[in-house]
């Protein structure tokens, strides 16, 4: 049956390799890097909440429809709406999420290539001791040279290459093997950790005690809405084409709680970690992006064992990047695999060579080209908040709208794998009018700026 399909017999070995990649694939930068300076930026505690309303009534509600999309289509993301919907304009949504992922890839890996730097520097001894200048200093010299962060971004891109091209059970799934329960040690130590930091208290109070005033401002939703796409991985067919790959018997939606679940507890012990440190150490919660790689280091120097935490803490946001970035060229890659008739190595070479030479755009834009900007945003940004806050979340729309729309009800509830009558209702109901509603709106007023 794969075979007709094109995609070949690579499957996930078990259900919980599936559940590991998926996890792998939402834990990444999105909970450490951007969840912290997103949080930091819009208010903490509030943003934390309306955050997680929509990772409840939003992101759970579309990570099963997005994944029943590909488990009942069994092909990557263009295919499996030709397959759903043959004779329409559907697939378009596919091939839009293709785009995306590129372009979400392609700036993915400047932020991974800084991360696996910072880890080497940690290793050899380079940053254990303030640079002259300070770590602002130093970083922003580094980032503005025209060769040195594409070298990392490459060897990123290249290890990522190597585990896509083994395909699915050979290379995904046993990388995430590893990857996952190092990952899961190495939060729960850093955040026992920052727990018994001197700023613990207010730290958690920034994190946990709203401001509900804060409410009204609007841009806490549009904001809200992009992080909880980007951090589960949804809106461009990600997902879709991970969970083409089950097996007919391994059911969605347990799955799908379960890797919401774990995402977000990795988001807020990932909020506990920085902002204990960042409390103790009385730095600016709103530093913006540079937040995890200027204010982090220096926070780490003057901790005690303070080199040892920055290796652990790298090793974590390197290995959370890897099985993220997986998931972002497995994506491409499917679709140029069955379309083009290329090998999968083939294909995963064609892919990542578009992805490295687009990368070098946002690398550039902090250095050379860092003219290059709007509304201070530079191009890395511009690349992060037009895939975030629009591709991610019109894709999602799009998805919603098909299987609560074009696909009958009937097929939908079966597709779901849902099994009790009353979560059909609610998801369907969720599906077909809330989701679209709710996102229609945040996604027009943020587009036509009165949000
Ligand atoms: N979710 C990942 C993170 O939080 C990033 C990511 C991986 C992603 N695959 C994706 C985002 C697909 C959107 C779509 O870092």
């Amino acid at each position: 049956m794969n075979d007709a399909s094109g995609i070949g017999n690579d499957q996930w070995k078990t259900r919980f390799g599936f559940m590991l990649a998926a996890m792998g694939s939402a834990v990444g930068l999105g909970n450490i890097w951007r969840f912290s300076y997103v949080a930091g930026e819009n208010g903490g505690a509030t943003f934390l909440f309306v955050y997680l309303a929509f990772i409840l009534l939003i992101g759970i509600p579309l990570l099963l429809t997005e994944t029943s999309i590909g488990k009942a289509g069994k092909m990557d993301a263009v295919g499996s709406f030709k397959k759903l919907a043959p004779n329409t304009k559907w697939h378009l949504v596919g091939l839009m999420g293709v785009f995306g992922g590129i372009l979400i890839l392609s700036f993915y890996i400047v932020v991974s290539g800084w991360s696996l730097f910072y880890l080497y520097q940690y290793i050899t001894g380079a940053f254990w001791t303030e640079p002259d200048g300070g770590f602002g200093q130093a970083f922003e010299s580094w980032i503005s040279n025209p060769f040195a962060p594409l070298f990392w971004q490459a060897l990123f891109l290249g290890i990522t290459l190597l585990i896509v091209m083994n395909g699915i059970s050979k290379g995904i799934e046993r990388a995430n093997n590893i990857f996952m329960p190092a990952l899961a040690i190495l939060m729960i130590f850093m955040a026992i950790y920052g727990l018994t930091l001197d700023g613990a208290s207010e730290g958690l109070a920034f994190l946990f005690t709203p401001d509900w005033s804060q409410l009204g401002n609007p841009s806490i939703y549009a904001m809200a809405l992009g992080q909880a796409f980007f951090s589960l991985s949804l809106g461009i067919c990600g997902m879709l084409t991970y969970s083409s790959y089950l097996k007919e018997k391994d059911r969605l939606p347990g799955a799908t709680v379960g890797i919401a679940l774990m995402d977000t507890v990795f988001a807020v012990i990932a909020g506990i970690m920085i902002f204990t440190a960042v409390f103790s150490f009385e730095v600016d919660t709103a530093s913006g992006p540079p937040l995890v790689f200027i204010i982090l280091p220096s926070i780490f120097e003057g901790m005690p064992a303070g080199n040892l935490i920055a290796i652990v803490f790298f090793v974590l946001l390197t290995m959370a990047a890897f099985s993220s970035a997986l998931s972002l060229l497995e994506l491409p890659v499917a679709y140029v695999h069955r379309t083009l008739g290329l090998s999968r190595k083939a294909a995963t070479f064609v892919c990542s060579g578009i992805i490295f030479t687009l990368g070098i755009a946002s690398s550039l834009g902090f250095g050379i080209w860092s003219g290059v900007e709007y509304n201070g945003n530079n191009i890395l940004d511009m690349i992060d908040n037009f895939t975030a806050n629009l591709i991610l979340p019109l894709g999602g729309l799009l998805m919603a709208i098909f299987v609560g729309w074009y696909v009958k009800r009937d097929q939908a509830i079966q597709m779901s794998e849902l099994q009790s009558a009353g979560l059909q209702n609610i998801w369907y109901t969720l599906v077909r009018y809330v989701i679209p509603v709710v996102m229609a709106f945040i996604l027009f007023a943020s587009l036509f700026g009165f949000m």
